[in-house]
């Protein structure tokens, strides 16, 4: 909005300056009175351009210099443009944002060559450029008759210039477009688009029922909500209260898991002592039987070994003594009586020594035999028996060093194990 306009020897205006309020403001005055002066000094204070023929027509006659200066106001900034021109047609402009009494320069200059171009930075400040401003606000001398005399067709193509209607048919075209895009993608976003209005419109009213009908429903669940509150809270206080419980168990249960396994593991030691007690038990029980033999079985297979020998000597000596008699038999069998008279001294032998005699010697030999039978006989029952003890005191020995591969040394010892073993067993239990 344009706030206010200062006009120094421009045009016909010696000292021009003018303040507008909100609203519209309107010129009147005779033909020549400085009307269109204003506009001009508008254009060229914030463009450069204007209606007349040249710049320097636009200072006033029988002056050096003229200025136009214009304040306006763009989203609550208030900025101020100034543009200056002397008869030697030298240009100065200044562009700037006001800042209570400050003015804060934005750009000076229309030096092309230097960067500056204070025209572009009231364009980029304003979002019109002279031709846009012109068509959108200014209505050239003149034209407005020919605007109100116009036909539709000419008011249209006039309209059209003045403001470029034209536009506006090729923007509607465009919007169809917009509109068709704009409906589909708020369709995408949300579901519906401005189609739809009418029917949601009649959902919205039959929920607004629904939600009026289900009021009470609603109510009572508020109720039961609240109730159910309650019922957290004081579960709440309860597991507060039962957790330090449950804690406490937790450390039991695993205390008592920690004595369960020791006691497993007592349990498998003592039954690893209970079955070694009991193979020792085993082992050694009858050990004892066979251990209380033993001297009386060493000097049993002492006796039988001598008696043995002393059959062995026997049946050598009968032997030796069958050898010396075969031997004498065969001598008796030539020393045979003739006519009682001995064959080798010729003397008168009444009968024969029975040593001689070969049938006493036969005899004899006969004996003999047969009591070497009956003596291998006995060799054979003692051999026998030899083997027997033998036996009974090879077990005797192997009891012996089972006891001591046990350290048993006597039946107490034994005993005391055995009772050991039962109360073991009472402890496992
Ligand atoms: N350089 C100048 N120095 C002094 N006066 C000038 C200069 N150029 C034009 N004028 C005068 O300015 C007046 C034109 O002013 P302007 O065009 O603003 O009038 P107006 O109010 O718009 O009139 P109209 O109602 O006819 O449109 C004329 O009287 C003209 O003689
Ligand atoms: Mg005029």
């Amino acid at each position: 909005m344009i706030t206010s306009i200062e006009l120094g020897d421009f045009l016909s205006h010696s000292n021009t300056k003018l303040e507008f309020e909100d609203g519209v403001t309107v010129f009147v005055g005779d033909n020549g009175a400085g009307k269109s002066s204003i506009i001009d000094a508008i254009t060229f204070a914030l463009f450069g351009q204007h209606t007349r023929k040249s710049n320097k027509g636009l200072i006033k006659r029988g002056t050096n210099q003229g200025f136009a200066k214009v304040g306006f106001s763009v989203n609550s900034k208030q900025f101020e443009a100034v543009r200056k021109i002397d008869n030697k047609g030298t240009l100065a402009a200044k562009f700037a944002e006001v800042i209570g009494d400050d003015r804060i320069e934005i750009a000076a200059g229309e030096r092309k060559q230097f960067g500056e171009s204070m025209t572009h930075e009231v364009e980029r400040v304003i979002g019109l450029d002279f031709e846009k401003l012109k068509i959108a606000s200014i209505v050239q001398q003149g034209e407005l008759n020919t605007i109100i005399n116009a036909k539709p067709k000419e008011f249209k193509e006039l309209l059209n210039a003045i403001i470029g209607i034209d536009k506006l048919d090729i923007a509607s075209e465009a919007m169809k477009t917009v509109n068709k895009k704009f409906r589909e993608k708020i369709k995408e976003n949300v579901g519906y688009d401005d189609t739809h209005i009418e029917f949601l419109l009649r959902d919205l009213e039959k929920y607004e029922k629904e939600i009026e009908e289900s009021k009470p429903q609603k109510d009572q669940l508020e109720l039961k909500q609240e109730k159910l509150k309650n019922e957290v809270d004081d579960l709440r206080g309860k597991i507060e209260t039962e957790t330090p419980k449950i804690d406490k168990i937790k450390q039991i249960e695993l205390r008592k898991k920690e004595l369960l396994s020791y006691a497993k593991e007592a349990i498998r030691e003592i039954q690893r002592e209970i079955n070694e007690n009991e193979r020792k038990i085993q082992d050694c029980e009858g050990c004892f039987e066979h251990i209380e033999l033993r001297l009386d079985l060493e000097s049993k297979v002492q006796k039988v070994e001598d008696a043995i020998k002393d059959t062995v000597k026997k049946i050598q000596e009968m032997t030796n003594q069958i050898t010396s008699l075969k031997e004498k038999q065969l001598l008796a069998s030539k020393l045979q009586l003739v006519n009682n008279k001995c064959p080798v001294c010729d003397s008168n032998v009444e009968k024969l020594n029975p040593l001689f005699q070969e049938a006493h010697l036969r005899q004899e030999i006969l004996e003999l035999q047969k009591q070497i039978v009956s003596k291998e006989k006995e060799n054979d029952m003692y051999n026998q028996k030899r083997k027997e003890f033998s036996i009974k005191l090879q077990n005797a020995r192997d009891a012996e060093a089972t006891l001591r591969a046990h350290s048993i040394n006597n039946k107490e010892e034994l005993i005391k194990i055995q009772k050991d073993t039962e109360i073991k067993k009472q402890k496992i239990h």
